[in-house]
C-alpha cells in the first residue's frame, strides 16, 4: 500500500490565515498529524500488540488550543531552541538583541506560531520558509525546510536543511512531548539515553559553561532507568530545573546518524528509540506543564506535570555566548542539514 499522505483544513489563525492537517498513514496503521502551523507534530498513533491505536504525542485538538497554549507541544522551534542568555549574543564583534520572552532571556524562538508551505513530495512532507534578515533580531535571511517521512516500520523522521545569506547561528530542534500511553505521566517510563556527559545547568536553567558526567548520579540513563525513580532526590540539578530539564551530550560523532535515546513503558508494551545527527539532547519531563486553565490538552484532558516527555535533538545550549562548546554559526555557503528519528515499536 506504501504511505499515503492526505489534508484536511485545521481551522483558521486569529490573524486569519488558513491552516491544514496534514496526515500520513503507513501499512502497519501507523498516523502521523502535521499541521502547516509550525510544522507541528499534532498526533502520532500508534498500534499496540493488542490492536488499539495509542496517540503518543500530546496536544491540542483544535488549532486555539495551539496559538494559546505556551508547552510548545509537537513544536518545530527555530532559530535557536533553547535558552540564550540575557537574550543577547556575539557574533563577528557584533552585538545582537532577542526578545526576552523568558524572563530577561530568549527561549525557543518565533518559528511555532508561523504558518509554512506544506507540500507533499513523494513520500514526504515538506515545509517551507524564509526567515528574513533581522527576524527576531537574528542576522541573515535563513532560507530552510522541514520533511518529515513516515516509513513502513513505524519510524517519524524529520529532517531540516538550511542556507543563509549572512553569518548567522542556527539551532532547530522539535519538541514533541511523548508519553507511551497515552494518558497520566510518564513516571513510570523506563528512559535510556547514550550520554555519559550533560552541560551544568544553573536556576534559570541555563548553562554554567561546566561539563558534568552523569556516572553515579541521577542523570546516568546509560543502562536504563525509571524516570520517576530519582526525579525528585536530593540533588541539586533536579532541583534546580523542578525534574529532568537537561541538556546531554550525546556519545558518537555529531554529524553521524547516532542513537541518542529510548524509552519503553511496560503498561502499553510500547517503546520508542531516538537517533541524532546532532550533537546534544535536551531531556525535558513536563516540569512546567499542569493545565489549572484553557486550553486544556487533547479530548479535553488537564495535563498534570510529568505528562510527558521532550527528547529535543539540539546543539548545546546558549552556544553563541560559550565559545568552548561547539559552534552554531551558519555561513553563506554552508548547509545546516540535521536528521532526527524517533521510531516506535510495539512488544
Ligand atoms: C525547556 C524548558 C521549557 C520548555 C517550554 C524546554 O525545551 O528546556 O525549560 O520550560 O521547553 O515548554
Amino acid at each position: 500500500m506504501g504511505i499515503t499522505i492526505t489534508s484536511a483544513p485545521f481551522g483558521t489563525t486569529a490573524a486569519g490565515e488558513a491552516v491544514t492537517c496534514w496526515t500520513m498513514k503507513n501499512a502497519a496503521g501507523t498516523e502521523v498529524g502535521i499541521l502547516d502551523y509550525g510544522c507541528t507534530v499534532q498526533r502520532i498513533l500508534v498500534p499496540t500488540r493488542e490492536g488499539r491505536r495509542i496517540d503518543v504525542a500530546l496536544g491540542y485538538d483544535d488549532l486555539r488550543g495551539y496559538e494559546a497554549g505556551s508547552c510548545y507541544f509537537g513544536a518545530f522551534v527555530g532559530r535557536y531552541a533553547n535558552r540564550i542568555k540575557g537574550a543577547a549574543f556575539e557574533l563577528n564583534g557584533r552585538r545582537y538583541a532577542l526578545e526576552k520572552n523568558d524572563g530577561e532571556n530568549h527561549l525557543h524562538g518565533v518559528y511555532t506560531a508561523q504558518v509554512f508551505d506544506g507540500a507533499a513530495e513523494r513520500d514526504a512532507l515538506v515545509f517551507r520558509r524564509v526567515s528574513p534578515d533581522g527576524e527576531e533580531g537574528y542576522p541573515g535571511t535563513l532560507t530552510f525546510e522541514v520533511r518529515y517521512r513516515l516509513t513502513e516500520d513505524n519510524a517519524l523522521e524529520i529532517e531540516y536543511v538550511g542556507r543563509t545569506d549572512a553569518d548567522t547561528v542556527v539551532n532547530f530542534t522539535n519538541h514533541t512531548y511523548f508519553n507511551l500511553n497515552g494518558a497520566g505521566d510518564i513516571l513510570g517510563h523506563k528512559m535510556t539515553i547514550c550520554a555519559d556527559r550533560f552541560t551544568e545547568g544553573d536556576a534559570e536553567t541555563l548553562p554554567t559553561g561546566r561539563i558534568l558526567e552523569v556516572a553515579g548520579t541521577p542523570m546516568d540513563f546509560r543502562a536504563g532507568r525509571v524516570i520517576g525513580a530519582d526525579i525528585a532526590a536530593d540533588f541539586e540539578q533536579l532541583k534546580l530545573a523542578g525534574g529532568y530539564d537537561h541538556n546531554f551530550i550525546l556519545n558518537g560523532e555529531a554529524g553521524t546518524l547516532r542513537m541518542m535515546a529510548a524509552a519503553e513503558s511496560g503498561e502499553s508494551g510500547l517503546r520508542m528509540e531516538a537517533f541524532t545527527t546532532q550533537p546534544a539532547m535536551q531531556l525535558y519531563t513536563g516540569n512546567f506543564v499542569h493545565m489549572d486553565a484553557a486550553p486544556f490538552g487533547k479530548g479535553g484532558v488537564r495535563y498534570p506535570r510529568y505528562a510527558g516527555f521532550c527528547l529535543e535533538s539540539q546543539h548545546y545550549p546558549c552556544s553563541p555566548n560559550f565559545p568552548a562548546f561547539p559552534t552554531t554559526v551558519l555561513r553563506p555557503g554552508e548547509e545546516y542539514r540535521e536528521k532526527t528519528v524517533y521510531r516506535f515499536i510495539s512488544k
